[in-house]
């Protein structure tokens, strides 16, 4: 049996020709036992019959917001809540656009703001409708409020154009929702398939007025190659960022924030689902006391100026309190003492594991591509007690290869904890 069975599917579909390739999307999801609902826009209905999704379905499909027997029967917010994952196969470049827009100017704009379940938008354009600047740059901003954007094939088109902007195949979209919801064995080369990880990186950014922020260098890099290889590694991957200039990897879920309290939030919004959390983020230690309202100005009587600052929450450590508690990782940049530093972190944090990184070698610190750390881990037997801290020093290598061991690693820490329990 698939992780399919009794999943609540909600399947979007918005007006474009590959709407077709939906039906046979609902025809194998049903077939894995899962319980779909398909909403459609006012477009999707020209190019297909909402008969044919009842008849798959077995549910009228929902099309309208403002209905009144719609609303009596499974009211849209009840519908947002039903589901566990929601799918848009196709998403045109118009419902991106409104998406993007934050606008709820039809039932399946408005399910989308209102739904807490994770979001996967399956774009199908023609190829320049694709490529254009607005529907890239929504993209990006959609990626940016956590959705997860399914990339489009490439490949002759309907419209007779060749290039990017084809919707999957229903049976790539299908084995790309079961390999959401099924915690499969671990396969040798994808040690992460079937895992959720949520993974901090980037700096955070405190404001002292509407103009000026508390911040620091953090380049995002090594929690973004974090990110990328637990992807290549087969997990689900929610990366929390602050703000970077780093383009998304493929297939990572990004949710973009500035402050070390949004992260929080983010972060917890998220724990129910997460098996690993990884906190790459440099996170700001202190932020004002209070924001300016207005622009800080200097005075010709003023030479000093005195901030008052108070303490950041501890994401990290208050994740790794938390319940349900995912298997915890921290970093520890240190410029001397390193390991000591991070074994001391690991301890009052009540971490799994960390890595300890010494930044005060340029070639292997902040922003640079190259870095050389130290895993130090709890022995798996005894978790959270004082028995002696395990070590694994990687050699020094790229921030990808790095990542790449580190996961491996990580993964293989958190199934033997799993054994363990
Ligand atoms: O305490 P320190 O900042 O040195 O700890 C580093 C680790 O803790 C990193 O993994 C960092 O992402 C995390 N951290 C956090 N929230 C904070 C400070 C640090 O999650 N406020």
């Amino acid at each position: 049996m698939t992780g399919l069975a009794n999943k609540r599917i909600l399947l979007g579909i918005s007006g474009g020709i590959a709407a077709y390739k939906s039906a046979y999307l609902a025809r194998l999801l049903v077939k894995a036992g899962a319980e779909v609902r398909v909403v459609m826009t006012q477009g999707a209905k020209a190019f297909i019959q909402p008969l044919t999704f009842q008849a798959l379905t077995g549910h009228p499909v929902h099309d309208t917001l403002l209905d009144e027997e719609a609303e009596a029967g499974m009211g849209h917010i009840e519908l947002a809540r039903w589901a566990d994952e929601v799918i848009i196969a196709p998403a045109t470049a118009d419902l991106l656009a409104r998406l993007a827009a934050g606008m709820a100017d039809d039932l399946l704009t408005t399910l989308c703001l209102a739904t807490e379940a994770p979001i996967h938008l399956a774009p199908a354009m023609n190829q320049r409708m694709w490529s254009h600047p607005a529907t890239q740059s929504n993209l990006l901003r959609l990626q940016g409020f956590g959705y997860q954007v399914i990339p489009p094939g490439e490949g002759e088109q309907a419209c007779g154009d060749l290039g990017q902007g084809r919707l999957p195949e229903p049976e790539d979209l299908f084995a790309y929702l079961e390999a959401l919801t099924t915690k499969a064995t671990p396969a040798k080369d994808q040690p992460a398939r079937g895992l959720t990880l949520l993974l901090t990186a980037g700096p955070t950014r405190e404001p002292l007025d509407p103009v000026r922020y508390l911040s620091n260098h953090s380049s995002g890099k090594m929690g973004f190659a974090l990110a990328e290889a637990a992807a290549q590694l087969g997990a689900r991957v929610i990366l929390i960022s602050g703000p970077v200039d780093l383009p998304t990897p493929e297939g990572v879920e990004r949710i973009n924030i500035s402050s070390a309290q949004e992260l929080l939030d983010e972060c917890q919004k998220r724990l129910q689902e997460t098996d690993i959390f990884i906190a790459c983020a440099a996170v700001a230690d202190y932020r004002a006391a209070d924001q300016s309202e207005h622009k800080i100005k200097k005075t010709s009587a003023n030479d000093e100026l005195t901030l008052k600052l108070v303490k950041n929450p501890d994401i990290l450590a208050t994740v790794a309190a938390s319940e349900p508690r995912p298997f915890c990782v921290g970093f520890a940049a240190e410029t001397r003492e390193v390991e000591e530093y991070a074994r001391q972190k690991l301890i009052r944090k009540k971490l799994d594991a960390i890595v300890a990184n010494d930044v005060s070698d340029s070639a292997i610190g902040f922003g640079s591509d190259d870095n050389q750390v130290t895993l130090l881990y709890r022995p798996i037997e005894k978790p959270l007690t004082d028995a002696p801290i395990e070590r694994l020093p990687l050699d020094r290598a790229s921030k990808k290869i790095i990542s790449q061991q580190l996961l491996k690693e990580i993964c293989n820490l958190y199934y033997s904890a799993q054994d363990a329990k």
